[in-house]
């Protein structure tokens, strides 16, 4: 969206009725009303939905496969991190708490992400090991949910997986207490230092407290947007009897 002129914004904000204070301009006010017609434009902008969306006759079996199927489309449609995805886990009490992470494995068994397993996160998923994950594909107006169990991957799969990443991030493992409070960046780049002196010229090794969890899913939904917002959702359940569920969800 083109930004508005200060001197457009300010029209159309006195002609909406509402005050200016003290006959004074008020940025605050106008930034906030600036961002209501930035999310306004955005709802008009729409979307290219797609005409042929999903259909339960034509959906594999399992969810892995549809999942494989639309991660390749994602890939052709060089959707940026394609493999980025929201994991959402739950405290003890119930709280639930969100970030980002990168998906490094997947096959029958399912989702593999690395971390530190003293971090928020790890800790989280100690007490309590069910996650959801979410993947979103802008281009593709495509969601995907999962959720499921989550247990730490072998040793030997982490170790395989940290000796594949570069140097700069193996020795990252070692600098980062992931999610604890630091004093400044400089304690950061300092610890950065010392860990590259202290590896130099040696092999990195995995530290004990960094490695990957793997979800099982036993839930997967997926979203596929269409045209007037009669989206297409199928969910995938899994049976006691093994084998899957499948049914719509209203949009
Ligand atoms: C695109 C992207 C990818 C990320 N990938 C990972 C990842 O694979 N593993 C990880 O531990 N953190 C990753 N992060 C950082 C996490 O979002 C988060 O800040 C960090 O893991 C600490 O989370 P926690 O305090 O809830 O444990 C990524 C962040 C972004 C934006």
């Amino acid at each position: 969206m083109k930004k508005p002129s200060i001197a457009h914004l300010r029209r159309e904000y006195n002609a909406s009725g509402h005050s200016e204070g003290h006959g004074r301009f008020n940025p605050l006010t106008l930034s906030q009303y600036w961002f209501q017609q930035a999310l306004r434009a955005l709802a008009v902008v729409g979307r290219e939905y797609r005409q042929n969306g999903l259909i339960e006759q034509k959906a594999p079996p399992t969810p892995l496969e549809l999942f494989q199927k639309w991660f390749k489309e994602a890939l052709r449609a060089k959707v940026l991190d394609p493999n980025a995805m929201t994991l959402a886990t739950v405290t003890g009490s119930g709280k639930p708490a969100v970030r980002t992470v990168l998906l490094k494995g997947f096959d029958a068994h399912g989702f593999v992400f690395f971390t530190n397993y003293a971090s928020q996160k790890g800790r989280e998923l100690a007490k309590r090991p069910r996650a959801s994950l979410l993947f979103f594909w802008p281009p593709l107006m495509q969601q995907v949910r999962i959720d499921g169990k989550v247990v730490r991957v072998s040793s030997k799969e982490s170790d395989e997986y940290f000796q594949s990443r570069p140097r700069g991030s193996q020795i990252s493992t070692w600098v980062s207490r992931q999610s604890q409070v630091i004093p400044s960046r400089e304690f950061l780049d300092r610890r950065a230092r010392q860990f590259e002196k202290q590896f130099k010229g040696k092999p990195v090794p995995r530290p004990s407290y960094w490695g990957g969890f793997r979800l099982t899913p036993e839930r997967m939904e997926f979203w596929s947007g269409r045209p007037n917002r009669l989206h297409d959702r199928l969910r995938y359940q899994k049976k006691s009897t093994g084998g899957w569920r499948l049914e719509r969800l209203s949009p």
